[in-house]
Parts: C-alpha cells; structure tokens; sequence
C-alpha cells in the first residue's frame, strides 16, 4: 500500500531529479539568493490578522508592473513628437493589434494605482502604521507618491490632446509663483515658452525610463524597510515583543505566520477581485465619463484654442482645488506643496500612546473621518469649473481643516481617550 510518503518522494521521477538538479546548482553558485527568498517570503512571518485593507500593497505591485509591461507595448507604436504623438496614439488605438486594449489598460491602471495607493495611505493613517519603528517606511511611502505623481503628470502630456498641452501649461507655469527664479525655470523644465516638441521629449524620456526605474527602486527599499521592522496590522500591536516561538521556529513571533504561502494565498483573491472591477472598467467605461480619461483629450493640442475648463486628472483635484481657491498666486502654490508636506511629517505629529484607530477614543475617529471627508470634497470642487463662489468659501475652509488636522496633531492625539490595547493580536473584526 503507497504510504504519504512514498507519493511526497518521488526518487526515480526523472522529472523530480532534473528540478533538483537545476535548484541544487543555482543554490551552489547563488546561495544568497535562497536567503533572500526565505527572508522575504517563507521565513518573513507577518501578523496572523490581517484583513482586506492588507491587500492594496500588493495590488500597487501588481498595478505598477502592468503599466511597465503595458508601456513596453504602447512606447513600441508611440511617436515622441508634437507633431505626430496624437496620430500615433489614434493608430495605437484603431490600428495596432490589441491596441486599444493596451491603451485602456495603461490609462485605466494610472487611475487604479491611485485608487489603490490612496486606499494604502488611508491603511496606514488608520493603523497607525506611520508610527515608529515604520517612520521610514512610511517616509519612502512619502517619496513613492511625489515620483508617481510626477510619473502621471508627464504620462498624461504624452498623447498631446488638448488637455495635455494646457494640464502642461497651467502646472508648469505655477513655478513662475516663485520669486526670482520663477520664469527662468519655467522656460527650462519647457524648453520653450509653451509647451512643445522639446517638453513632450523630455517628458517622454522620464515617464518611460528615469522615473520607472526610481520607482522601482523606491519600491524595494519601501519592503526593505518595512521587512526590517516587521508589519503593523490591525491591532497595532507589535507582534515581535510578544511570546516568542511558533509551530515554523521556536525563535519566531507567536503570532506571526509565514508571508509565503499563506499572504501570498490571500492575496491572489484580492487580485481576483481586482481584475474583475480592472476588466470591467476596460471593456464597458474606460474613460469613466470623462473621469479616468478628460473628453477633451481626444482633441489634438492646439495652442490657440483654450479648453473652457482646464483641470487635472482626478487624483489631483484636491490640490488643485487649494490651489484654486487662495487667491494669490504663490500662497496657493505654497498651500499646495505645504499639504504635501504635511503628510510627511504625519510620524512625528501623531502623539497617540496607541496605533490602531480601533483603541484610539472618539476625538481621533471624528478627525480621521472629517480629514477623508475634506479631501474627497476638495477633490470635487476641483474637477468643477471653480466659478461657483459658494464652493470656494467652501473650499476654503475644507483647506483650512485639512491643514488643521494635521498642524492641532500632536494636541487632539494627545487628549484623545485611548482604550486599553490588547497584548496579543484579536482575530474578530
Ligand atoms: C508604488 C506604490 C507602493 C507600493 C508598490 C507599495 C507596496 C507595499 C507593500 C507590498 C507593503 C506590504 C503589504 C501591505 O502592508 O499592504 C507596503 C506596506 C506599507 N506601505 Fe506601501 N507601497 C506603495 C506606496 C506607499 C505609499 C504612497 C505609502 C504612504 C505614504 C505607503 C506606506 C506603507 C506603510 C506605512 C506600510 C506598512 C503597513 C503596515 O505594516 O501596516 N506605501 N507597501
């Protein structure tokens, strides 16, 4: 009778053999390789309660990945020229095999890395995840988001529709704000006094290949970082200092359980999910109404007729709406940058004894709600037309709380009421 063992050891299974036989010569002239991998994956031991805001890190991965692989294809077809870019993206479009489908993934996955970026923030705020000893993580976290804005902003110039040249002109422009400097280095980032052929090269030249690779890169001492330290989970409680020991390593966290197979396992339903909502928006409403892609981008550029209504992408709009609604010029470049800023220094503003919003009291739930509020809302006053003067006053306000919420940080954090935190991880949710 075949025993569990006799299936498990196939030793006559040429096939077997020949796997082996690869593995065992890469580990003899790799051998940190096989470190590497169990560091990261077999032997990384990652909290046992993670829930489904855990899955927006590797859905950025898998996001990230799609829009290099998609822009292989697209930059294959794609001529970086003011006078043929629209053509060829209109040929990518109708022509080229597949096309279509390549562009709608590359421009729908722009807005899903958001979406899906925006939500890992929002984890993080949450959980509490920012706060020592992942200041670094979130830090590099930091300077992910400012690269892969950059990263659409230059996208979005790239197919040179009207909404492209004048996205271009109105952002660009804000440095001439600066005092001195300021119009010198809007003619260099240019290369010209508007928008043209040399700002669509250079803008080619750094959204497919200098800011690709520094993401990357940003991306790998992100997860190195943050496999220094270990993960934050819902609990917020660190599992490193609690019993040690667990059925993998007598050494290892008690409630840690290993990254591969079971995270990778769970992650691949997040994946399901997300490639069903990914392919719906691709085949049936990939400009989501005008959201993912402006309609007025499906017009060539033209430097002489001015769109009725120039605004960003929608994963801007919130800054573009502070922007818009302080009336001077460099103030709103200054409140811009500064909201940015602000969430930089989230680590050392956030004076809370406890991580997870699920111990913090009432005051935090209430700001921590109130300041995702203020974004979305600012976010729809800036896709607006920004005529409406109700809607500044408002804006204006909804910018003061925004920056509120973080400058009052270390008072509110402080006052809140906590509840006690467990010292072990809770598995209900
Ligand atoms: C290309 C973009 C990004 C990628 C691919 C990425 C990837 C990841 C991955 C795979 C994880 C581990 C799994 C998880 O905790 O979900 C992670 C954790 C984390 N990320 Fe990101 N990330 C990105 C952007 C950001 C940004 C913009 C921030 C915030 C500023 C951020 C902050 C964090 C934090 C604080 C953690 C630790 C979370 C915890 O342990 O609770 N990440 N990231």
């Amino acid at each position: 009778m075949a025993t569990n063992n006799d299936t498990k050891q196939a030793p006559n299974d040429p096939a077997t053999g020949l796997v082996k036989g690869l593995v065992n010569w890469f580990n003899d002239r790799a051998p940190n390789a096989g470190v590497a991998y169990k560091k990261h994956m077999t032997e990384y031991f990652a909290p046992k309660n993670f829930n489904i805001w855990y899955y927006f890190g590797s859905l950025a991965m898998l996001v990230l990945v799609n829009q290099i692989v998609t822009g292989i294809f697209l930059t294959m077809h794609f001529k970086p020229a003011a006078d043929a870019a629209f053509a060829s993206v209109e040929y990518i479009m109708r022509d080229v095999e597949w096309g279509w489908l390549i562009r709608y993934m590359h421009s729908t996955g722009a807005s899903l890395f958001f979406i899906v970026v925006y939500l890992h923030m929002f984890r993080g705020l949450m959980y509490g995840s920012f706060k020592k000893p992942r200041e670094l993580v979130w830090l590099l976290g930091m300077v992910i988001y400012l690269v892969l804005m950059a990263e659409a902003f230059m996208g979005y110039v790239l197919p040179w529709g009207q909404m492209s040249f004048w996205g271009a002109k109105v952002i660009i422009s804000l440095f001439g704000a600066i005092p001195v400097i300021g119009n010198g280095l809007t003619e260099w980032i240019m290369g010209d006094y508007l928008p043209s052929d040399a700002t669509l090269n250079r803008f080619f030249a750094l959204h497919v290949i200098a800011l690709p690779l520094v993401l990357l890169l940003l991306v790998v001492l992100h997860l190195g970082a943050l496999h220094e330290v270990g993960s934050n989970n819902p609990d917020g409680v660190e599992i490193k200092y609690g019993p040690k020991g667990n059925r993998w390593s007598p050494t290892a966290p008690t409630d840690g359980i290993p990254f591969h197979p079971y995270y990778t396992v769970k992650d691949m339903v997040g994946v399901g999910f997300f490639l069903i909502l990914a392919a719906f928006i691709i085949f049936f409403e990939p400009t989501v109404g005008g959201l993912f892609l402006e309609h007025d981008n499906f017009n060539e550029a033209n430097r002489l007729v001015t769109p009725s209504h120039i605004k960003p992408t929608w994963y801007f709009t919130p800054y573009y709406a502070m922007l818009r609604v302080v009336p001077n010029k460099l103030g709103g470049v200054m409140v811009m940058f500064g909201a940015i800023v602000m969430l930089f220094l989230v680590p050392w503003l956030d004076r809370s004894p406890v991580k997870s919003i699920r111990y913090r009291g009432i005051l935090a739930k209430v700001m921590l709600f109130a300041f995702a509020l203020s974004f979305l809302w600012l976010g729809k006053i800036g896709s607006g037309p920004g005529t409406d003067i109700i809607e500044t006053y408002i804006g204006r306000v909804l910018t003061f709380f925004y920056f509120m919420f973080f400058i009052t940080m270390p008072i509110w954090s402080r006052l809140d009421r906590t509840k006690p935190v467990p010292t072990r991880v809770t598995m209900h949710d």
